[in-house]
């Protein structure tokens, strides 16, 4: 990816997650640029040595700032999508490769706006923030190889990414892209529970997010799959079995199959189908 000019259009809690990520991995400043909505928001961004120009003072930012990037990467709400794309029409390089990280707009839509083959539809998650973002990468059919491994190194700065067919999209964005979202979810419950039995605030954290820091630690390091790290601690007879049995019964998988479900119920909803 070296010397691809890259601009952000729309820079808030995901893509500027990602282009934050990506200066942190040393990506050069000046090849990043950025557009915004409101002018508080791009004089942030100034501050920090992007080139960031808001719609609200340069109504046209978004063609000015894409006209001479090479990857653009659409971080504005999905239901800007096709205006945006409208805004780029006729005023960005053949060559030029379109990135959407919205939820819920198909490539079709996307092909619907604006005329160019390097169509690209990503779904990341907030770990971009500290380079561990996990993002699925469906590149249109017209895409070209170079902008697909574009993309891919692009997204392999902020963490780890894999290219998968539009139609996994949704699924994968239940499970990855809102992701962080059930594991925050967790962690509070967990913390909950410790509370009510007493535990200080303090030592509740203590032993949550270091059960959970340690354990994802040991599972990275080890050659063991997670069901085999669990029997190591799940002793016949004992207390952990009981955990896990109350699990069991009440059909934990099956509570996590319907959030998967009704995630992709809402986002074909979004999607207009
Ligand atoms: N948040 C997540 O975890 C997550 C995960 C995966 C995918 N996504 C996708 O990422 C996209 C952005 O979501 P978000 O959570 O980052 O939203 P957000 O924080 O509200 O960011 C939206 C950004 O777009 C800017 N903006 C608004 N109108 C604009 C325009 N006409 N031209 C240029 N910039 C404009 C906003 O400017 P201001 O800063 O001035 O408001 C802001 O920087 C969505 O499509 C969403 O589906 C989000």
């Amino acid at each position: 990816m070296e010397k691809l000019r890259i601009a952000f259009l729309g820079s808030g809690s995901m893509g500027g997650a990602i282009m934050s990520g990506l200066i942190d991995a040393g990506y050069p400043k000046e090849l990043i640029s950025a557009t915004t909505k409101s002018e508080e928001s791009a004089a942030a961004w100034r501050e920090q040595g992007i080139s960031a120009l808001s719609v609200e003072t340069t109504p046209d930012a978004n063609a000015l700032i894409a006209g001479d990037a090479d990857l653009i990467v659409l971080g504005v709400k999905p239901k800007q999508i096709v205006d945006v794309l409208r805004e780029l029409s006729g005023e960005v390089g053949k060559n030029a490769v379109l990135i959407s990280l919205a939820a819920g707009i198909e490539l079709a839509t996307m092909a619907s706006a604006i005329d160019n083959p390097n169509l690209i539809r990503t779904m990341p998650n907030t770990p971009a923030l500290v380079g561990k973002a996990v993002t699925g990468i469906a590149p249109a059919a017209s895409a070209s190889q170079d902008a697909i491994d574009a993309t891919v190194t692009l997204f392999e700065a902020v963490g780890t990414a894999i290219v998968v067919p539009e139609q996994k999209i949704n699924a994968l964005s239940a499970i990855s892209g809102s992701g962080p979202a059930w594991i925050y979810y967790f962690i509070e419950q967990w913390e909950k529970i410790a509370l009510e039995q007493g535990f200080s605030e303090e030592d509740a954290k203590k032993l949550v997010r270091g059960t959970f820091d340690g354990s994802i630690d040991l599972l990275a390091q080890s050659d063991e799959e997670p069901a085999e790290l669990r029997r190591n601690v799940t002793s016949p007879g004992g207390t952990t079995e009981r955990i896990i049995a109350t699990f069991e019964e009440s059909d934990l998988k099956a509570i996590f199959a319907k959030g998967l479900a009704a995630a992709v119920a809402r986002a074909e909803e979004l999607a207009g189908k």
